[in-house]
Order: C-alpha cells, then structure tokens, then sequence
C-alpha cells in the first residue's frame, strides 16, 4: 500500500487540533488546544468565543503538530480538514488556513466529515488492540458505530470497498445528544463545565441503583416491535428498523428531582464555592457533593449508559454486524466502556474504542479519515466551503 504524510486540522467545535499522520495508522504528532477556560464560565460553548479562539491557536498549533512530528510544510504529501458537522464560523477558519496552506503549498486537499474522523479514530488503535486480543488485525464488516459525543449520538452502519467508505445511518438522537445530557446535567447540579468527565469520575462514589430514572420514552424500533410492525416504528430510506435515543426526558427527570427533594440551596452554595477555586480538582468538587448528589449522579450515568448499550446492541443484532465501534466524546466513559465490552462480549460481538485522548475532539482522527479518501485521489477544489449541518453517508 502507498505510504502518505497527511497534516490534519480539526476546528468544528472548542479545540483546535493539528496532527500528523501517516498512512491512515501512524500517529508522528496529535497537538490539542482546548478552550475549556474560554467557555467555562459560561457554561457551554460560546460560538464568537470559540471561532476567535481557533483565530489564534490555529498557527501554533500547525507548527507545533510539524514540529513534533520531524515534518515540514513541504515534506507532507497532502492536507486534510473537516467540514462539518459543526459551528460555522469555527470550521472556516481551519477550512480557510487549510486552503491557504494547500494553494501555497501546491498540496491535495481532503474535506472530511467530523463524524467519519470519530469513526477513523477507532482505527488508529483497532489493528493493535484486536492482536491484543489474539485477532489476526483484520476488520470484519459490516461495523456497527456508534458516535456519541457533544451533538451527537448516531448509529451508522459502515462498509468497506477498494478503499471507499460508505455509511447508512440507521439511528439517532431525536433530541438532546448524550454528552450534551451530561452536560446538562453536570450543570443544573452545579458541578462545572464540561460535565461529561465530571459525572464520569463522580459517579464511581455513589450508588447507581438509589434513583430510578425511566430509560428514554419513545417508542424506538427494536427488534420486537419490528416485528409487531410497531405503528410508532420509524424505518429508514433503505426500508429497515432504525433505533432512535432520546435524553431530553431524563434531564428533566433530573430536574424533578432536584425540586422534589429540594437541593436547589445546597446546588447554589456548590456552585458558589467552585467558582471561588481557581482550577477546581475532582476533590474540590466531590467535597462538595453530599451521598444524596453522589447517588443522583451514579443513578444518572448508571441510565444513560444502560440505554446506549441496549440500543446499540440491538441494533447489532437486527443488522447482524461483525464488529461494533464506539467512538466521540462520551465513549471516553469508564462505565461505558466497560459496560458494552460486558454486554457485547456476551453476545460474542468485538468491540473497539479509541483511546481515551483520542475519543474526544482530535486532528489525528481527521488525518486518519483523510488516508484512504487520498488512496482515491479524492480531494476537493479550492471553492468548497464548511457545511454546519453535513450528513454522513
Ligand atoms: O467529541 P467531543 O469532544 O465533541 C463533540 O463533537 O461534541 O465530545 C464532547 C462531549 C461533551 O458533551 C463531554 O461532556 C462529553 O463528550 N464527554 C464525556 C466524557 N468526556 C467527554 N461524557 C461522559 N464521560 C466522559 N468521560
Ligand atoms: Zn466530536
């Protein structure tokens, strides 16, 4: 197989990353800058902020991404930037360095999808970890991927020929994305932002069966009530079952409960006391949280993961797939690795993550995605622009 050099850049949401990858496997350099700091007090992601924010990361970052990784400008062989899903003015200015940099450079230029490159991610490890297991490094198709990140939580269903990648979409959220129900959460309990990480490293010290929260609602195509030609089953554009999530409702069950058991003054004076500490650690906060927050929160996590699994799974057996993919922002969870390796172990389905650093907002992901598009000749011309909103197909 040709050997390339590809420099990619990632701008769609809070981090600007620039990596360097080679061949599709080979990570020489992944550099991150995170906003985290620009966005914490705020609660979320401010889009003027972060847009003004990659402005000023995207050089070092570059450089920094080519330093590291023993390249030069001209020694890669060509480019790679996403372009969309994600907040528009923050894409263009990684398409518009991007684009600069291949016209001075004379470089091919690859436009990828973001939630292709959380879907590569899994590739730039799978090979090794599937040897580790005592595989023989292949990868069985059809995949099942679920992406579950900030905004969103969608299920694909990948194949491979000669080198093109295809995807059907075969179930999404119909509301609030899971990491964006952490986030949420994390923050109507007063724990900080970003809420994914908290919740994930607070539940482990409260216990997950003290609330019941009902699963998600909506009537989601399962295999039964495939079956049953269930009147609220939703098919696909290729006729067959699709699995939807749904995590608007147990925020707000959440939020009952806060009302019912009326936490709301001990939330304040948490929130208070962490916005006093400069760089609050787990400590910090879990001294603040009392065994009745601690258990809200296991109870939380415990739900959420226990419906990602479920569908995703079932959705593995309708579609009968060989390998099962689990990759964006909130597969960086403990409770949820390891509840799908549990899960999807019994069924006798391999399942493969990223690594934790690279499950979250990354270039190598991007550069990865790139290798095989570059193997097709496939680059874009110098008028392709960002597309906030762009499918995966
Ligand atoms: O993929 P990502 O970095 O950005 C998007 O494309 O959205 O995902 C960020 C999301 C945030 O909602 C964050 O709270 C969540 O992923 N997240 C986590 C964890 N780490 C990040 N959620 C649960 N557990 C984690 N350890
Ligand atoms: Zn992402």
């Amino acid at each position: 197989m040709p050997d390339a050099t590809i420099l990619g850049i990632e701008s769609s949401c809070d981090e600007t990353g620039a990596a360097v990858v080679r061949s599709g496997e080979r990570i020489l350099s992944n550099v991150v800058a995170s906003q985290i700091a620009t966005h914490q007090p705020y609660g979320g992601v401010v889009p003027e902020l972060a847009s003004r924010e990659h402005l000023k990361a995207i050089v070092p970052v570059v450089r920094q991404a080519l330093t590291e990784a023993g390249e030069t400008y001209q020694s890669i062989d060509a480019i790679a930037v996403t372009q969309g899903p994600g907040l528009a003015g923050a894409l263009l200015v990684g398409i518009s360095f991007a684009k600069a940099l291949a016209f001075a450079l004379e470089k091919p230029l690859i436009a990828v999808n973001h939630l292709e490159g959380h879907i590569h991610a899994v590739l730039l490890e799978q090979r090794q970890m599937q040897q580790r297991q005592g595989g023989d490094g292949e990868l069985y198709f059809p995949v099942l991927a679920l992406v579950v990140s900030g905004g969103h939580t969608h299920l694909y269903l990948a194949q491979l020929h000669e080198n093109l990648w295809t995807y059907r979409n075969i179930g999404h959220t119909r509301d609030d994305a899971a990491g964006e129900a952490f986030d949420k959460v994390a923050k109507l309990l007063g724990l900080g932002y970003p809420g994914g990480p908290i919740i994930d490293r607070l539940a482990p010290h409260g216990d997950p069966q003290a609330v019941k929260f009902q699963a998600s609602q909506i009537k989601h195509a399962d295999r039964r009530d495939h079956k049953q030609g269930d009147a609220a089953r939703v098919a696909d554009e290729e006729g067959g079952p699709h699995f939807d999530f749904s995590y608007s409702g147990i925020k707000t069950a959440v939020l009952r409960y806060v009302e019912t058991q009326k936490l709301k003054p001990s939330i304040e004076a948490r929130r208070q006391a962490l916005a006093g500490i400069e760089k609050p650690k787990l400590e910090d906060v879990r001294a603040l949280c009392d065994r009745q927050t601690l258990n809200l929160v296991a109870s939380f996590q415990r739900s959420m993961v226990n419906d990602l699994v479920a569908k995703t799974l079932a959705a593995g057996r309708e579609y009968d797939v060989r390998t099962l993919f689990v990759s964006g922002g909130v597969a960086a969870n403990q409770e949820l690795r390891t509840t799908f390796e549990l899960e999807a172990g019994r069924q006798g389905l391999p399942v493969f993550f990223p690594s934790r650093a690279l499950s979250t907002d990354n270039a190598a992901m991007i550069a990865a995605a790139a290798f095989p598009k570059f193997l097709r000749g496939e680059f874009v011309a110098m008028d392709f622009s960002a597309e906030a909103g762009m499918a995966l197909r």
